[in-house]
């Protein structure tokens, strides 16, 4: 099994606190599993799970607060609502394991290469990336068979729609880049389409994207079992062969795996 950063569990979830949640304030989702109330330059953290009814207002909020999200949702037919079990299961789940991935490819890859990533940007975003999902309606996140046409262009959206949820909320603007553009690759064939000029965040796409599919090839799915580890690396050879993924990052990828990925 793939080595887990346990979850923080400091916790302020306190009638004090939700007294002051009922205020207006920024708020922001930090890189730690955390929603994040940030009031008069304080920062208050919730884990995410603990209550629904915080974590859906700090969503709210978010939706509020960029009117784009509510006309995206509208020109795909979703009906908005805020799926706060995918938040937590995303959150301890897969986008912490995304990010061990991403750090610990980032640790192995050349001091050149590493110049070239913020290193911060990238965890943030990591564990960021999948947020979009809690807006996209459970039957086509869960869906036990493969997704038809008209469901993998709203599934496609997850990427776009974490990228608005975020954009209001004073967050980077290369970890809304990555989170925006984590299913892009170097033949810029994924989605959405990268802008022409847009080639700096390249290296930091590479990690975060190989990281999410070798976190989510390792994962179980309702419509197939959890791979091997040498079955989810050839998978991601083979994109290598195809120029879509950095050899560099792969070769980090493979070296990540075998030391702590058992
Ligand atoms: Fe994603
Ligand atoms: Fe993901």
């Amino acid at each position: 099994m793939l080595s887990y950063n346990p979850i923080n569990t400091e916790m302020l979830n306190t009638p004090r606190l939700q007294k002051r949640l009922s205020l207006k304030g920024a708020v922001q989702i930090s890189c730690h599993s955390f929603l994040v109330y940030k009031e008069d330059g304080g920062k208050t953290f919730l884990k995410t799970g603990k209550d629904e009814n915080i974590q859906k207002s700090v969503v709210r909020n978010m939706i509020e607060s960029n009117p784009f999200i509510s006309k995206m949702l509208r020109r795909y037919h979703i009906k908005p609502s805020i799926d706060t079990k995918t938040l937590m299961e995303l959150t301890n789940g897969h986008m912490n394991e995304t990010c061990n991935i991403a750090m610990g490819v980032y640790s192995i890859l050349s001091e050149k290469i590493k110049k070239q990533v913020d290193k911060i940007c990238l965890k943030e975003a990591s564990m960021l990336h999948d947020l979009g999902k809690i807006l996209i309606p459970s039957k086509i996140l869960n869906k036990p068979a493969k997704l038809n046409t008209k469901e993998r262009k709203i599934m496609n959206i997850h990427s776009t729609l974490g990228y608005e949820l975020l954009k209001t909320q004073d967050i980077n603007p290369e970890t809304l880049a990555l989170i925006k553009y984590h299913h892009q690759n170097l033949k810029h064939s994924g989605y959405p389409n990268l802008p022409i000029e847009n080639t700096s965040s390249d290296l930091g796409v590479q990690i975060i994207s190989i990281a999410d599919k070798y976190s989510a090839l390792r994962e179980p799915r309702c419509y197939r079992k959890r791979l091997s580890r040498l079955e989810a690396l050839l998978i991601l050879y083979r994109e290598v062969r195809e120029g879509k993924i950095l050899p560099d990052v792969f070769q980090a990828l493979v070296r990540y795996a075998e030391k702590y990925d058992n």
